[in-house]
């Protein structure tokens, strides 16, 4: 089928590529002159793996392009996605102002005599923007034209986009007419997956419930973190014991330093929101956010504990993406880590993987060091923070790591270090919802101060 995205950012252009790799036709559409050139010459502007080799071998396949002119892709399309930015706004709604200006632009595209068309929101909006979108496109479009508008929320996540997209637990799909479902239905065959056929706003609130139910599931084992902590018991164990009864299941119980990203902290506001617009407020979104937020001004009382005074301490942090496998600093809680540090006084020294160019402009006008090294970061470091669950974190040779370091102290924010290692090199090792661990060597005065040790 010939496919039209309007919006090449995360979503927009994963999707778009996807849609190519199974066999349709897609323009991807973005009014960044310079973004569509890059895409068009190969190269892909975020890091998400297998997404450069899949974009270069569906453009030289012909059936991936780029381009500029909406009007065309309208021309040329039987389906028009809109996958544009719905950032939240100081009160916590959504914006939609991005939707609404490509819902008029490609009202003004449509013809009647293109024939039939469907609109897709593939964006995550508040219930009820469909119907928004429509009237939009009524009030628009010249003469009769013959549309429907679908909701089809996205469920990919960032670091494994493309595997996401191309095996999919489910498809959302929210149509009001048999005709518009039986198209979308025949987009999404050769995914093999599930399909969830409903109608608009419930296609609209599956997306924030969904969204909104992980964020409360992290920050619910968190919140059982704190109390492990107190408790002398370990999280991990609590979430294994848990994580095996199938109505709970084990995914996205892992304690940490809460979740950050483009989509959680928005969607959750975003969903709050709503419900109050609504007159049902769901205040057990505003303690999920409150738990979260609660996660680095714990880690830092703790940090200080050891260290005391903060000022003019080394403090190395690995980790600036928000989570591992993607250059995505946006709402990161490495970055309010370093900040949060930089404020203190501390010399912050910083590495990630994949994340160095776009954690340097997050953190622009702080006095951060952001190394090339992993082993380098930690040279001359009291404290090492671990902010970010990249795999080759855990893998590290830490009998180097201590060499390199002058204090041998560990935060691990995100539970992801093999403790057996750590302690053998010779780290105290301090982790999230667990005992503090000490080399058997170590004396107990230097464990005084400490309030996980038990
Ligand atoms: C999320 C949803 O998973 C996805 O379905 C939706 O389309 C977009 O939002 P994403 O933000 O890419 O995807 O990442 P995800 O893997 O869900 O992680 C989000 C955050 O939660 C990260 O900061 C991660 O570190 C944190 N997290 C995740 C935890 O702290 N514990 C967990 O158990 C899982």
């Amino acid at each position: 089928m010939k496919l039209a995205i309007i919006g090449t950012g995360y979503v927009g252009l994963t999707t778009g590529t996807c849609f190519a790799e199974v066999g349709h036709t897609v323009v991807c559409v973005d009014n960044d002159v310079r973004k569509v050139d890059a895409l068009t010459g190969g190269r892909v502007p975020i890091y998400e793996p297998e997404l450069e080799a899949l974009v270069a071998s569906n453009v030289s396949a012909g059936r991936l392009s780029f381009s500029t002119d909406l009007p065309r892709a309208v021309a040329d399309s039987d389906i028009i996605f809109i996958a544009v930015p719905t950032p939240p706004q100081e009160d916590g709604s959504v914006d939609l102002s991005y939707i609404e200006a490509v819902s008029q632009e490609i009202a003004v595209s449509l013809r009647p005599e293109y024939g039939y068309r469907i609109v897709v929101d593939k964006s995550t909006v508040p219930v009820s923007t469909g119907s928004k979108v429509a009237q939009v496109i009524r009030r628009y479009a010249p003469g009769d034209v013959d549309v429907d508008v679908v909701s089809n929320p996205e469920f990919l996540r960032e670091g494994s986009a493309v595997n996401d997209l191309l095996h999919p637990d489910r498809i959302v799909i929210g149509a009001d007419s048999q005709r518009a479902m039986d198209m979308m239905k025949r987009v999404y065959q050769p995914f093999n997956a599930p399909i969830v056929e409903v109608d608009v706003p419930s296609a609209e609130l599956i997306k924030h419930a969904a969204n909104s139910f992980l964020a409360l599931k992290i920050s619910y084992i968190n919140a059982v973190a704190a109390v492990c902590e107190k408790a002398g018991a370990d999280v991990t164990q609590v979430a294994r014991g848990i994580g095996m009864d199938k109505r709970i299941s084990p995914h996205f119980l892992n304690a940490g330093l809460g979740y950050g990203g483009s989509c959680f902290p928005k969607d959750v506001k975003g969903f709050i929101n709503v419900s109050e617009q609504l007159g049902e407020p769901m205040n057990i979104l505003r303690e999920v956010e409150a738990i979260n937020e609660q996660q680095v001004p714990r880690l830092l009382a703790r940090i200080r504990e050891k260290l005391w005074v903060l000022r003019n301490k080394r403090i190395a942090v690995w980790g600036i993406a928000f989570k591992q496998n993607t250059d995505d600093v946006r709402e990161s809680v490495s970055v309010k880590i370093i900040k949060a540090l930089c404020d203190e006084g501390a010399h912050v020294t910083a590495y990630d993987p994949k994340a160095r160019e776009t954690g340097a402009a997050a953190l622009k006008g702080y006095p951060v060091t952001i190394c090339d090294d992993l082993y380098e970061c930690t040279r001359g470091a009291e404290t090492l923070i671990v902010a970010t669950e990249w795999r080759e974190f855990a893998l590290a040779n830490f009998g180097k790591v201590r060499e390199m370091m002058r204090l041998p102290i560990i935060f691990d924010g995100r539970n992801i270090l093999h403790a057996e290692n750590v302690l053998h090199a010779g780290f105290e090792y301090h982790s999230i919802g667990r005992r503090s661990l000490y080399p058997k060597a170590q004396s107990p005065q230097l464990r005084d101060g400490d309030n996980t040790a038990r």
